[in-house]
């Protein structure tokens, strides 16, 4: 009896053994990853550039996960709230403002040098149950709007560079028929108070902070389209009223194999930095469709290079921000499980082929500017030596 018992202890303990190795981040994996110099952030200051994430709040995350803390702090110059910063993690309710996980983050990013953008001031997601179903007259739904971004803008003054001050007010299946409305009606903003919301936000944003960037902020611009052709008009419109929009934010959610050309892109940037706005790629993410297979992490690289080499490209453009720092963290393992792996670190923290595509196009345009400089300095010689 007692050599049974022996037995059975032995193999509970080799099972619970294997159980912990196997949950260990790192099981399939090399337990030494890659971390070698240069790092995206030191590549992006030599060219005055932003390369950022979203971060995550919570155990699994920002403020404490190590491996998740390593690698933010290393590779990135530039942060936006995932979500606490939304009305549904500051709102809960009408009384309360929840600014501790966005104070947390500013800290974070104010400690390691990285630039903040604000996400989001107004939506028609994350909007909390008393506002969503509080049926609030048009007056008061103004009130409510313009109190919350003259509070939180007015927290973070100064220290948040940019807003997404409205983010996607344009539907998605727009058919083009003459006197459609483009805009979102599942938005309580658009529901409570009207068409007019948008510009009341924006005058709201600039009034709290006169100095912070307002961008708009939508997905499904990034090629020619009739929400693309909704937002320029969109645009137009606030500019016509005397709106002060500083920018243009393209989400840049995108399938692997289904990411824009470099000449949609590049058309999509001009067209919005031709009304004198900034432009950036704000939510980066290329999902794959499962299953994940070295080719197609081959292929989302080279898309990835796309887009970095559109944006460092582009005079309007000073920011490429990601949509989370890990596969393993990404918001689209619950939003699609048909996809996956769409950012440059695996569920490992270790780089992906996507990373080192990005970061070899940073070092060859370093070199390319260097190269340049170089030149022009050879020819001020030339013509003065005669
Ligand atoms: C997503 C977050 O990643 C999720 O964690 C959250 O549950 C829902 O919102 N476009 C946006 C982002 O502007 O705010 C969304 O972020 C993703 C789509």
């Amino acid at each position: 009896m007692m050599m049974r018992r022996r037995v059975f202890g032995l193999i509970f303990v080799a099972i619970m053994a294997v159980v912990l190795v196997a949950g260990m981040p790192g099981c399939g994996k090399p337990v030494k990853i890659d971390i070698t110099p240069p790092y995206l952030r030191d590549l992006a200051e030599q060219l005055n550039f932003y390369i950022g994430t979203a971060v995550g709040y919570g155990s699994q995350t920002f403020p404490n996960n190590s491996q998740y803390m390593r690698t933010l702090k290393r590779e990135f110059n530039a942060v936006v709230a995932e979500y606490t910063m939304k009305w549904g993690t500051i709102r809960p309710d009408r009384e309360t403002f929840n600014y501790r996980p966005g104070d947390e983050l500013l800290d974070f990013a104010e400690n390691n040098k990285m630039m903040v953008r604000g996400h989001t001031l107004s939506w028609h997601q994350s909007v909390p149950a008393w506002v969503e179903n509080g049926n609030f007259p048009r007056d008061e739904a103004i009130s409510l709007l313009q109190d919350h971004i003259n509070k939180v803008v007015g927290r973070w003054k100064g220290r948040i560079r940019e807003w997404d001050v409205v983010n996607e007010v344009i539907r998605d299946d727009l058919t083009g028929q003459t006197g459609e409305n483009p805009r979102r009606g599942n938005s309580v903003w658009e529901r409570s108070i009207g068409a007019d919301w948008v510009e009341i936000a924006f005058r709201a944003a600039a009034e709290a902070d006169p100095d912070a960037l307002l961008f708009y902020n939508d997905y499904g611009i990034e090629r020619k389209s009739r929400k693309q052709d909704a937002v320029y008009a969109l645009i137009q419109d606030l500019q016509g009223k005397g709106v002060k929009i500083d920018g243009v934010g393209f989400q840049g959610h995108f399938v692997c194999g289904n990411v824009p050309s470099e000449e949609e892109l590049k058309a999509s940037l001009d067209r919005f930095a031709g009304l004198g706005l900034r432009v950036q790629f704000t939510e980066v993410d290329i999902r794959i469709k499962k299953p994940v297979t070295p080719e197609k992490l081959t292929l989302q690289a080279k898309e990835y290079e796309r887009i970095i080499k559109v944006a460092l490209e582009h005079p309007a453009c000073d920011a490429v921000l990601f949509w989370g720092v890990d596969d393993g963290h990404s918001w689209i393992n619950s939003w699609d499980k048909n996809y996956g792996a769409p950012l440059l670190f695996d569920s490992w923290y270790d780089r992906k082929p996507a990373y080192y595509a990005v970061r070899d196009y940073l070092l060859a345009e370093i070199e390319r500017r260097q190269g340049g400089e170089e030149g022009e300095e050879n020819e001020k010689k030339e013509a003065q030596d005669g």
